[in-house]
């Protein structure tokens, strides 16, 4: 019996020292030490060579080598049968997940571009609120009362405070950063704006412009022209061509329309351009003296010019996009194709 005792010491200590740490690993021991061809099974059979007197002290023996083993597959199996990831189970030679990467919104890599454009010729970024009042989005703009843009057709107010509302362009901010009295300015207005249009393919309910304001005595018209010519060469390429036509805002005297030759066709005549070979981009002026006075501006001393357009129409042209709604549908198949700027 000595010996058969001592090799059930040797088996505690193996036991003992076994890291039971995957499922296969236990699987194993389980197998060895505790299935129905197992050692303890067989030690089990080695009762019957012992003689009469020694099978109580040797039972016991046995009984407790048993516990000892099977309590040892019970906590391995708590902490193999948990959740937990395995550290030994993980193959860290796989490659990794691929990690997707975000795009740039195509109205943010345009707006970008056109910031930077005018950057390089010394315009600052202003900002100011989306909700207006009736002063900075209408009356120091020079729209009278009764003027149509007024019209709730075409202005979200706000319910609580008749003198508020979404502003429709971001001359908002110009008429602030014109009434902080600090000259010259030269600023252009990037943001969100609203109007309450009928959603369609080409216009919705919220779009995004940049406006510019350039002050300082001396400006001319011919400045407004060289500054925007700079810009959509610097846009759309060395081979565009402009033209400005004669048109009207009651903040701008005189005011024009500005067309660039049509990318799509090159001039020709498309759809796009609808067969003139011409597509508006952006409405300027020179801002009218009313509109310097309301904001404290000395009109006999300065002058300026002012332009704004809508980034959507600009991205549409750059990447040939035909319909308004794709911008805000958030649709990630459309939104992948805009991964660095043209
Ligand atoms: N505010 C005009 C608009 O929203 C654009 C504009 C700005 C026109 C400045 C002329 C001068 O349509």
């Amino acid at each position: 019996m000595e010996s058969i005792v001592q090799q059930i010491n040797a088996y505690r200590q193996e036991i003992e020292a076994l890291e039971l740490v995957t499922p296969d690993q236990l699987e194993t021991y389980r197998i060895k030490f505790l299935g129905t061809k197992g050692i303890v099974k067989a030690l089990f059979g080695e009762m019957r060579n012992i003689p009469a007197e020694q099978k109580r002290e040797f039972g016991q023996v046995l009984n407790d080598f048993k516990q000892f083993a099977e309590a040892k597959y019970e906590s391995a199996k708590e902490t193999t049968d948990s959740d937990q990831p395995q550290a030994a189970a993980i193959d860290l030679s796989l490659p990794g997940d691929p990690i997707v990467a975000g795009t740039r919104h195509p109205i943010n890599l345009v707006r970008r571009r056109i910031i930077d454009i005018f950057h390089r010729l010394g315009f600052a970024v202003a900002d100011g609120p989306e909700i207006e009042d009736d002063w900075h989005n209408f009356t120091a703009l020079n729209l009278p009362e009764h003027h149509p843009a007024r019209d709730m057709q075409d202005t979200f107010y706000i319910a609580q405070n008749p003198d508020w509302l979404l502003r429709t362009h971001t001359s908002n901010v110009q008429v602030r950063e014109m009434e902080k009295g600090k000259l010259p300015i030269r600023v252009i207005c990037p943001g969100r704006v609203y109007r309450n249009e009928t959603i369609s393919a080409r216009a919705h309910c919220f779009f995004h412009q940049v406006e510019g304001l350039y002050i300082d005595e001396h400006v001319s018209f011919a400045d407004l022209k060289q500054t925007l010519y700079f810009f959509v060469q610097e846009l759309f390429g060395k081979d565009v061509k402009v033209r400005f036509r004669p048109s009207y805002f009651p903040f701008t005297e005189p005011s024009a329309e500005m067309d660039i030759s049509c990318l799509i066709c090159g001039g020709s005549g498309c759809r796009v351009c609808k067969q003139t070979g011409w597509v508006e981009i952006l409405g300027c002026g020179m801002v009218h003296p009313k509109v310097l006075e309301s904001c404290g501006i000395d009109s006999n001393k300065y002058t300026g010019f002012a332009f704004g357009m809508g980034i959507e129409r600009i991205t549409m042209l750059l990447y040939g996009i035909n319909d308004l709604r794709l911008f805000s549908e958030n649709d990630v198949r459309f939104l992948r194709q805009f991964t660095a700027a043209t």
